[in-house]
């Protein structure tokens, strides 16, 4: 296994009606920045929730956070920030929300132009606003990890940065309030956190028997709620089954030790950038031929997958390819459409667009072993069209 630190301070704090613990989770006397998506909360009374438990908190709200957040808006969030003394913010919404947060959070008292943040991809180690989340859609696992992604809009980039200091004070995650999420959004929660699990488990065979074996467990346990928790979501087992299945596959535990890939994120990121796509959706799309095109170095961890999650039996080739297969068949379960043209138009010089952004950011070798290389990076694109 390899040498690991894990280091998560989140107070995750999970179940139904814990909106409650608000009043004694925000620190005493804060004055705070509730910050929102497009009003989601207002219609199915999450935000009434809140405000009803931070009695006697002076509180200055902030909505308009779209999906994919856009640094453009962030950037107006954080001269309130300024301008209101602001002294801890309250992420109320989905990963888009909390993202959008963590890049405020890091952003107010940055020196030089935040922009850097992300362009730089610096690592957020201090001088940061202290916040916190009450999650409304289960699928990024940013309630509990450090990272964020974020648009800039006038360019059209979509850009991850983190760091140590950018984890959430606490989250709250109360499973009911999924009820009020449309189908897709919890299909799209569904499939990003099991692309999440194979970005760390679809790598090579090495000794982390244990990380394995979570992780295992949770795409199986995805597997087992996913389609039910989509029609049904007022299910409290199953949805309290989707959250916290969708925190485990991103909170940094499994892929403690063990190595991890996280090239189907990066390219999907640029299908949402250039045509909107749902972020999920983008996964769906690139993951599967990901693993078709680097079938050879990966095929033993993937024989394992068909094997432990899937039951499958046959030859390590025959199983591995198989395991593709039930993978595009369960994200067809969830509702994903897994071809670029049938989620966008126009998209016929996508592969030569992204890898000459790839190229220009210095990113010639992705993947585990490095070895998804610019050239494959097109393959895959252009297997997906
Ligand atoms: O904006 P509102 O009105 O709140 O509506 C949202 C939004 O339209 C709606 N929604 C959220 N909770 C709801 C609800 N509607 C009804 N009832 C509720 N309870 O859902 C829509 C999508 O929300 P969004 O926050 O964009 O979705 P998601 O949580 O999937 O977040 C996606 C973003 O997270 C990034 C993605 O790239 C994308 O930008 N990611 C962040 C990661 C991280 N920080 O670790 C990792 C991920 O891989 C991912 O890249
Ligand atoms: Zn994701």
């Amino acid at each position: 296994m390899l040498n690991f630190e894990l280091y998560n301070p989140t107070n995750l704090v999970f179940g139904k009606g814990q909106i409650e613990k608000l009043t004694s989770l925000v620190p005493q006397n804060s004055k705070i920045l509730l910050a929102y998506g497009g009003g989601s909360i207002f219609k199915n009374g999450i935000h009434e929730q809140v405000i009803k438990n931070l009695k006697g908190f002076e509180i200055v709200e902030f909505g308009g956070i779209e999906p994919n957040p856009h640094y453009e808006t962030l950037m107006k969030a954080v001269d309130v920030i300024k301008a209101e003394k602001i002294d801890f913010i309250l992420a109320v919404g989905g990963g888009s929300v909390i993202d959008g947060v963590k890049f405020m959070s890091a952003a107010v008292h940055f020196q030089g132009n935040p922009i850097d943040i992300l362009q730089k991809r610096l690592l957020i180690k201090e001088n940061t606003v202290p916040f916190g989340t009450v999650l409304t859609l289960p699928a990024t696992g940013s309630e509990m990890n450090s990272g964020s992604v974020v648009t800039i809009k006038a360019t059209q980039e979509k850009l991850a940065f983190g760091g140590s200091a950018l984890f959430p004070k606490f989250s709250i995650c109360d499973p009911t309030v999924i009820t009020s999420l449309p189908k897709r959004q919890i299909q799209n929660g569904v499939v990003d956190a099991y692309t999440h699990v194979l970005e760390q488990y679809l790598t090579y065979p090495h000794e982390g028997m244990l990380q394995d074996r979570i992780a295992e467990g949770i795409l199986q346990t995805l597997i087992e709620v996913g389609p039910g928790v989509v029609e049904n979501p007022a299910d409290y087992a199953l949805a309290s089954n989707f959250m916290w299945s969708c925190t485990m596959a991103l909170n940094g535990l499994i892929q403690k030790g063990v190595p991890s890939d996280w090239a189907t994120h990066m390219i999907g990121h640029e299908l949402t950038a250039l045509y909107g796509i749902d972020h999920a959706r983008t996964l769906a799309i690139i993951g599967p031929n990901l693993y078709k095109v680097m079938f050879e170095t990966k095929k033993e961890k993937l024989a394992q997958y068909g094997k432990r999650v899937f039951n499958l039996s046959g030859t390590e080739n025959e199983v591995a390819a198989e395991a593709i297969e039930k993978t595009v068949a369960f994200f067809h379960t969830m509702g994903m459409k897994t071809l670029l043209s049938e989620n966008a138009e126009n998209f016929e010089k996508t592969a030569d667009f992204i890898v000459d952004r790839f190229e220009k950011r210095g990113w010639k070798a992705l993947g585990e072993k490095q070895n998804i290389t610019l050239e494959r990076v097109k393959e895959i694109v252009i297997m997906s069209y």
